[in-house]
């Protein structure tokens, strides 16, 4: 059996120190083969910076997947290509550096294909059909446990493409809402699902930003911007872990994880 953690959208700061604050005590009880997390608001909310990169894989996180918020740090161009564990969104129209699914071989040695895909409904990214996209990466690649980061929205998208591909990837994790959905269930032939993964961040914010600035934004003025300095001393981890049959490639169980945390707490 494999044993991966996905750890959903990772966000700025409050994000990083959460992340350090469970990952640790996590890897030791579980003693995960691989550890995957959604990095696309690592850096200030928006995007992934190199610092931040290398500050991901000290605290132990083996692949990164990212999002609609893939370029928003342009450094990303420069050194995406130098890793072979971070994957961009597949599905881009434009000629953009690096890989929109990647192999990684876990330390017992065992293969690995993360994936990282954008959703159609309610974004605004050109991108090519997600459904063809994900077919062509099966069709190319050699039978393996496969875990597919759908970057989207709308659930009801994310479960139309869990059910088609159900049996061929091991699993379809939504990511982008930054909600964790209470839907986590295995589909008919393995693939394991659920909506969304959720965000590890602030906890008392909206989404993971600061939430005066998001109201400030959403009502008042859509021009003033996000803000990530959260206040806060309340943080949320959210992830799913994945029991996979190493044969067959099928998952037998995913276990949610939303945990708080109080920075402060005596
Ligand atoms: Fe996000
Ligand atoms: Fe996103």
């Amino acid at each position: 059996m494999i044993k991966i953690l996905f750890i959903g959208d990772i966000v700025g700061k409050a994000g990083r120190e959460t992340l350090a604050h469970f990952l640790p005590s996590l890897k030791e009880e579980h003693d995960f083969d691989l550890v995957i997390a959604n990095g696309e608001n690592v850096t200030h909310g928006r995007g992934l910076n190199k610092r931040h990169y290398l500050e991901l894989m000290n605290l132990g996180v083996d692949v990164i997947t990212l999002g609609n918020h893939f370029d928003d740090r342009e450094e990303l161009r420069s050194y995406i290509e130098k890793y072979d564990n971070i994957a961009r969104p597949l599905n881009l129209i434009a000629n953009y550096p690096g890989k929109g699914s990647v192999v990684v071989t876990t330390k017992k040695g065992d293969k690995v294909r993360v994936t990282n895909i954008l959703g159609q409904a309610f974004m605004k990214e050109v991108i090519t059909s997600p459904l063809l996209a994900l077919k062509l990466v099966n069709l190319d690649s050699e039978p393996m446990i496969h875990i597919v980061d759908y970057h989207a929205e709308a659930t009801a998208e994310k479960m139309t493409i869990a059910w088609e591909f159900d049996g061929t990837i091991s699993a379809l994790l939504g990511t982008h809402t930054h909600v964790q959905t209470v839907d986590a269930r295995l589909l008919h032939k393995g693939t394991a699902y659920i909506s969304d993964v959720g965000m590890t961040g602030a906890y008392d914010g909206v989404i993971g930003a600061e939430r005066n600035s998001v109201i400030q934004k959403v009502w008042f003025d859509k021009k003033s911007p996000f803000n990530y300095d959260n206040e806060d001393v309340n943080y949320q981890f959210s992830a799913v872990i994945l029991e996979i049959d190493k044969e067959t490639f099928k998952t037998k169980k995913i276990t949610p994880i939303y945990k708080l945390w109080t920075k402060y707490e005596q």
